[in-house]
């Protein structure tokens, strides 16, 4: 029984003794953020959170847009283009007051960036409607090393993204393998075709929002008119998402404590493309020769600028 067991720590460190030690649960390379046994009596907790027929939940990738389409979401259960006074991270199911999901109000909009095997288990039975959102993994990398470098809490990394990078492209950052979490999903997707599901990209979010916002409230089941499709896209631009981060959100100065001075936080730069500003042209062949070898086998036509 792998729960009663000790698990076998991987040291992925890179030998300058930066990067994360993961263990495996179910199959699944875990980052060791806290120890084995927190992170496996969370997911534990995670997979008994009684769901609501209602309820929505966003899944993603770390750093693929979860802030951005959560809001969405949220405005257009409320039928309105108000920011929710709460921060993302009260319905995001993996953080340590994750219980605080029971207590939020129905209709909820949950969001997690954990496999499907680690969620609640209801998600089936219930056909729970899913929405997936995936961003190019070259922005992806980008984003997720500002993340890890600027975070004061669990996933420091002190390094340069050239370091990063070698740990991005072999799986070995939080988050695990970016293409690993894209095939188990696909896997999912076809080993549930009752589950409702709606894949986004964050590059068509970026073009054109609307029509994606549209998109999404014809998912749910929810009605809009263009006008309100309009006022969201607008109120989540990423310029107005960032000011209203930091004047809307009630729990603002808890989650500033999580990132060091002088960092952006989450709401960073919010482009397509920015990846050209970080990879150089050898890192840039590296990359392309991974996505060849391994992203392609998915299918997935990613957008890079
Ligand atoms: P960058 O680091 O490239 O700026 P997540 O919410 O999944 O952690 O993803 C964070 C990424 O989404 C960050 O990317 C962040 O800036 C970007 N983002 C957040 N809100 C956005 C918005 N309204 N429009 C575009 N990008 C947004």
């Amino acid at each position: 029984m792998e729960s009663q067991q000790t698990p076998e720590i991987l040291d992925y460190r890179n030998e300058n003794g930066h990067g994360w030690s993961f263990y495996k649960h179910d199959g699944i390379l875990r980052a060791v953020l806290t120890n084995p046994e927190d992170d496996k009596e969370m997911i534990r907790k995670v997979q008994k959170l009684e769901l609501r027929d209602d309820d929505v939940m966003i899944a993603a990738y770390p750093k693929c847009g979860t802030h951005w389409l959560w809001e969405i979401v949220n405005m257009i259960r409320a039928g309105n283009s108000e920011y929710n006074k709460k921060a993302k991270g009260f319905a995001m199911l993996e953080l340590p007051k994750s219980e605080r999901a029971d207590k939020l109000p129905s209709p909820r909009v949950l969001n997690s960036h954990l496999y499907f095997r680690h969620l609640p288990e209801e998600m089936a039975e219930k056909r729970i409607k899913t929405i997936f959102i995936m961003r190019n993994p070259k922005d992806v990398s980008v984003s997720l090393y500002n993340h890890v470098k600027g975070s004061k809490k669990f996933t420091t990394f002190d390094r340069t993204y050239s370091e990063f990078l070698d740990l991005f492209l072999e799986g070995k950052v939080p988050g695990g393998g970016y293409v690993d979490y894209l095939k188990d999903w696909q896997q999912v997707k076809q080993d549930n075709p009752d589950l409702p599901f709606l894949t986004l990209f964050y590059e068509n979010l970026k073009e054109d929002p609307v029509k994606n916002i549209k998109a999404v409230a014809d998912f749910i089941g929810q009605s809009v008119t263009d006008e309100l499709c309009q006022e969201i896209a607008e109120a989540c631009s990423f310029k107005k998402m960032k000011v209203a981060d930091a004047e809307v959100k009630e729990d603002y100065a808890e989650r500033s404590e999580t990132w060091k001075e002088g960092h952006t936080g989450m709401f960073r730069k919010g482009e397509v493309g920015d990846w050209k500003n970080w990879i150089t042209v050898a890192q840039n062949e590296r990359f392309d020769d991974v996505i060849d070898r391994t992203f392609k086998a998915t299918g997935i036509a990613f957008t890079y600028e």
